[in-house]
């Protein structure tokens, strides 16, 4: 049988926030899933992405004062550590932004447009009075239409899983400015995921037992079942999806629609294949030739909230493009901490990743946790702290690395760091442990860690009872017993090799540790069916794990420091020099003429006297404060060596000073600078 060719993903986050446990858990799960298979021999492609597109990722972007790209590349530089840290090793990580998914998601709708399955309908959408725009749905919040939960987003429900359209919530309003938003009309792209043909096909590719679990299948048959339109009449099946946003929106282009963009969604998962392109062209390898490879398997990790996406859009935008679609998604649960209710993707979690490493704790320790607990099902998943200390502290370090602690010492000192020959005993011991290989490779390849970390840790037990049974420690104190004792410690060691083995998916970096006190290759599978053999020199052991202590816990879940207080809302800025300083040029400006800007609600425009024997025309976003009469006649500061800015009412010559809180939410207000008496235009502020 050649080897088998696995092209594997992990959701992709948003790229306006940090990891979080739950990231790091998916991505376990994946990356304990893509070396199990690379033990088996498997050609993989395991790649990530940022994605990068949508209104929250704008806005949020706008707020920071960034463009949107400079905002995800921020995040993005943030990805590594987490990544690196916790042996997590994708083999690309790339963006929803970059070229090759633009030009992926644009051809990827032109072929579904081509196959009759694009539409333009206008609707009506949610715009927001107050802040003049049409609204995203993630900022449009309400109560769900199907299970009535409070405060859902306006795409789906958190709750319940409900994907449905923002006017289908109930009692709806504006997350930007509280207000109660209106409809209004636009015209809109649809994929007709009613027309028959889809419907046909997504039945049959989620119900046929393979490409989803069963309990997500039974999930997805309830979205086939009687849908409540906006209108409150009833319709079978599924409804067509809408995919285009209109502008301002931070995505990709429609081709031939001027302003108007795909929705985040459309182009997210496409960024799968988009990193692997990227991948295999960094490579020099083909990517259609590759994806047209009908062994190739496509297989997606990710989480119960997504299903729809992966289960009904993703494989049919696919199907009717064309393209291969996926061999299986595969969903897990939620992580919990402390029992607490789910973390929200938004405000994350009580345990942060990088506190986890930058204590010193183990990030095998988690990986083996998680992987004992995963079984390949959709539950949830609770982080225990006295459950985590005991699993880790027991399995690990009591029944696992004993067995090789115990042993080493022995062979170093007594044998001359050469192993010798395994007696009967020992040799039907380890007939046991070659016995498990192919359910150990099994349950990894369902995704059940969970069963491969209880079958070895019964195996562990097994070795454990040996050398119990056999007491190398009072063997090496007997007259007469060398070889006994060679023996005894020989078999604990090719045991020890084959646990390892089992345990690599999970332990890899233990496992490169074990490697090299060996003195081996990198192990495979296909290793636990042989021995290292008499005479074999293994190094000189190293301590390989620490147990878990409380004082790590306690530091893990201490609160954190009270925040703190920040003069005006924002830290002062980094030092500079008085050379930085004199760079600006300051200068005491009368305000001649002030008026308000046609067509503006927060300019002012400005008439200066900076000394010059010429007038400056400033615009200043102060008339929520001023009347214009107010100002006329003052004195105020003027940076006078600020480059002109074109702006949409003229240009603008320089800026005023004026102080104002960072949370303008909050602390409302912008007040203008006023000199001393005495002061003059013209004079240089020092
Ligand atoms: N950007 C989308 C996915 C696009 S895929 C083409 C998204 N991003 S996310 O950052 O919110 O979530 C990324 C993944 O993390 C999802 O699979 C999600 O289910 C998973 N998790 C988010 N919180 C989680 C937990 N608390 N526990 C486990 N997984 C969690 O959704
Ligand atoms: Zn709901």
């Amino acid at each position: 049988m050649s080897a088998r060719k696995i092209f594997v993903t992990t959701a992709l986050p948003y790229a306006n926030g940090k990891f979080h446990i739950g990231h790091i858990m998916e991505y376990i799960q994946a990356d304990t899933w893509v070396r199990a298979q690379r033990m088996a021999g498997s050609q993989v492609n395991f790649v990530g992405a940022d994605d990068a597109h949508g209104a929250p990722i704008m806005i949020a972007a706008e707020k920071a004062g960034k463009t949107p790209q400079q905002f995800v590349a921020d995040i993005a530089a943030g990805r590594k550590e987490y990544l690196d840290g916790f042996h997590i090793a994708f083999d690309n990580w790339h963006s929803t932004d970059a070229p090759e998914n633009h030009a992926l998601a644009q051809q990827i709708y032109l072929d579904l447009k081509a196959n009759g399955l694009i539409e333009t309908r206008t609707i009506e959408q949610f715009f927001d009075p107050e802040k003049n725009m049409f609204l995203p749905d993630r900022f449009i919040k309400g109560e769900c239409p199907r299970c009535h939960a409070k405060d859902q987003y306006g795409d789906n429900c958190e709750v319940c899983g409900a994907v449905y359209a923002p006017t289908e919530l109930i009692n709806p309003y504006s997350a930007l400015s509280g207000a109660r938003p209106e409809l209004k009309t636009s015209e809109h792209f649809f994929f007709k995921l009613s027309d028959p043909r889809c419907v046909q096909f997504l039945k049959e590719w989620t119900q046929d037992g393979f490409h989803v679990q069963p309990e997500v299948a039974a999930k997805i048959r309830e979205w086939f079942g009687t849908r409540t339109n906006p209108d409150g009449s009833t319709s079978e099946g599924l409804g067509d999806w809408d995919i285009s946003r209109d502008a301002p929106y931070f995505g990709i282009e429609i081709p031939d629609a001027p302003g108007k963009y795909f929705y985040v969604w459309l182009d997210a998962p496409i960024g799968y294949l988009a990193s692997l392109k990227n991948l295999l062209d960094k490579r020099g390898e083909d990517y259609d030739a590759y994806m047209a490879d009908p062994a190739l398997e496509q297989y997606h990790f990710i989480g119960k909230d997504i299903i729809t996406f992966h289960t009904l859009f993703w494989p049919a935008t696919l199907k009717f493009s064309g393209r291969k679609t996926p061999t299986k998604i595969c969903v897990h649960g939620f992580m919990t901490v402390n029992n607490g209710e789910k973390m929200s993707k938004s405000r994350g979690t009580g345990l942060d990743p990088l506190k986890y490493l930058a204590l010193g704790m183990n990030p095998e320790w988690l990986r083996y946790y998680l992987g004992a607990k995963l079984n390949g099902r959709n539950e949830d998943i609770d982080f225990n702290p006295e459950d985590f200390m005991a699993r880790v502290n027991a399995d690990l370090i009591g029944k696992y690395v004993n067995i090789a602690s115990r042993a080493a010492g022995f062979i170093a000192k007594r044998f001359g760091g050469r192993l010798g020959s395994v007696g009967s005993d020992g040799q039907a011991l380890l007939a046991e442990l070659h016995a498990q290989q192919a359910a150990i490779v099994q349950a990894y390849e369902d995704r059940d860690s969970a069963r491969a970390a209880r079958d070895t840790m019964l195996l562990c037990d097994r070795v454990n009872s040996y050398v119990d049974a056999n007491k190398p420690w009072e063997l090496a104190r007997q007259e007469g017993q060398d070889a006994r004792l060679h023996d005894v410690c020989t078999t604990c060691i090719e045991a020890f090799r084959l646990l390892t083995i089992y345990l690599k998916p999970m332990l890899p970096a233990t496992a490169a540790q074990v490697e090299g006190f060996l003195q081996i290759a990198p192990l495979s599978f296909a290793d636990a069916q042989s021995l290292l053999g008499t005479g074999h020199a293994i190094g000189q052991y190293q301590h390989l794990m620490q147990r878990v202590t409380v004082e790590q816990l306690d530091a893990l879940f201490a609160l954190p420091e009270p925040e703190k207080v920040l003069p005006g809302g924002e830290e002062i800025a980094p030092t500079i020099t008085i050379a930085d300083f004199a760079r600006i040029d300051l200068r005491i400006a009368r305000i001649v003429e002030c008026q308000a800007v046609e067509g503006s609600t927060k300019l002012l425009r400005l008439t200066l006297d900076a000394g010059e024997g010429r007038l400056r025309n400033v615009f200043s976003g102060i008339s929520s404060m001023y009347q214009p009469e107010q100002l006329q006649g003052k004195l105020t500061v003027l940076v006078a060596n600020l480059a002109p800015r074109k702006m949409k009412f003229g240009v603008s010559e320089g800026m005023v000073l004026a102080a104002s809180h960072a949370d303008e939410k909050s602390h409302p207000g912008i007040y203008v600078l006023e000199p001393f008496p005495g002061a003059e235009p013209g004079m240089r502020i020092h």
